[in-house]
């Protein structure tokens, strides 16, 4: 077998031999596998967007997918920001979608 090869059971990513978790998301229980981010979980989960802009609510969600744009933050166990496809899903986390209104602007 060559180095990069596993056996199936051995592979995070695979649904067979995977470790199954679960994250709650908006309250809602959104299932995975071990060794997906958060976007991938909710991705696989059939959203395709998971918050909207401040200025013209437009979807968002997955954009680069390395950490680069901030398209897809979330609120993880209550911190703030986090960037769903940089952080590996736990099981029993907590995501909430964020979202912020533009600052007023005052005459
Ligand atoms: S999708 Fe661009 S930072 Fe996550």
């Amino acid at each position: 077998m060559a180095a990069r090869l596993l056996p199936a059971s051995s592979d995070p990513i695979r649904p067979s031999g995977a470790t199954p978790l679960a994250i709650s998301l908006d309250g809602e229980t959104v299932a995975g596998v071990a060794g997906q981010t958060i976007a991938g979980v909710v991705l696989a989960s059939g959203r395709l967007a998971w918050r909207r802009t401040s200025a013209d609510g437009r979807p968002r969600g997955l954009f680069c997918g390395i950490g680069v744009c901030f398209d897809c933050i979330v609120t993880v166990n209550g911190e703030r920001d986090v960037r769903a496809c940089q952080r590996r899903a736990a099981d029993g986390d907590v995501v909430e979608i964020q979202h912020d209104a533009l600052p007023e602007v005052r005459p």
